[in-house]
C-alpha cells in the first residue's frame, strides 16, 4: 500500500536537494541541516535501512526499475513522515527526473534545490569519494546522462551552482535563496 503525500507538508518547510551523482547533495543536506538545527534525511539510506543492502547491491540483484520502484515508495514516506516538522531531504540523482516523483514533490509543495556543477567536475568528485555508484562507469556515459537529465534538474525552485564552493558557501547560499529561518514561521 502507498504512503499518502500529507497535505500538512504543504508549509514547505522542507527543502530537498536534487541533482546528479556527486553534485554534494548529501553533504550540503548535513551542513544545512547543521546551520538550520533540522533534522537531515538520505533517501537512498532510507532504501537501504528498509531493503537491508545497498543501493549497488539492489540495482546489481532486482535491477533499475526495481530500485526506482523502492525509490518512489521511499519518497512517499518521506513527504508523509511528521507533517510539520522541517526537514532536509537529499534524493539520489535520479530520483527527481521520475515524473512521479516530481509530482509527488509538487504536490508537497516543498522546496526543492538543484545542486548545479559541471558534469566533468561531477565525474571526477565521484571518482575521487570511490563509493560504488552503479550509474557512474565511463565519463561518456557519464556525461550524457548527465545532459539529459539537466533539463529536469532546472525544474527545481532554485538553482545553486556548486562548482568550486565549500560545502559550507552552497550551505548558506540555499538558505538565502530560498529565505529559510532556522525556526519555522507561525
Ligand atoms: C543514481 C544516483 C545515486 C543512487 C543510485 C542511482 C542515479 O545517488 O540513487 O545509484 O540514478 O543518478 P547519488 O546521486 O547520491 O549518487
Amino acid at each position: 500500500m502507498q504512503a499518502p503525500v500529507r497535505e500538512d507538508a504543504l508549509d514547505s518547510h522542507i527543502i530537498v536537494l536534487v541533482g546528479f551523482m556527486g553534485a554534494g547533495k548529501t553533504s550540503v543536506g548535513r551542513a544545512l541541516a547543521g546551520r538550520l538545527g533540522w533534522p537531515f534525511e538520505d533517501l537512498d539510506e532510507r532504501i537501504e535501512l528498509r531493503e537491508g543492502r545497498s543501493v549497488g547491491q539492489i540495482f546489481q540483484q532486482s535491477g533499475e526499475a526495481e530500485f526506482r520502484r523502492m525509490e518512489h515508495e521511499a519518497l512517499r514516506a518521506s513527504l508523509a513522515g511528521p507533517g510539520n516538522v522541517p526537514r532536509i531531504i537529499a534524493l539520489g540523482g535520479g530520483a527527481f527526473v521520475q515524473p512521479a516523483n516530481a509530482a509527488i514533490l509538487e504536490e508537497a509543495g516543498v522546496k526543492t534545490v538543484f545542486l548545479q556543477a559541471p558534469p566533468e567536475e561531477l565525474f571526477r568528485r565521484c571518482a575521487e569519494h570511490g563509493t560504488t555508484r552503479p550509474l557512474h562507469k565511463d565519463a561518456g556515459q557519464f556525461i550524457t546522462l548527465y545532459e539529459a537529465r539537466r533539463p529536469y534538474y532546472l525544474r527545481a525552485t532554485v538553482v545553486v551552482d556548486t562548482a568550486g564552493k565549500a560545502v559550507d558557501q552552497v550551505a548558506q547560499e540555499i538558505v538565502e535563496r530560498t529565505g529559510t529561518r532556522s525556526t519555522p514561521a507561525t
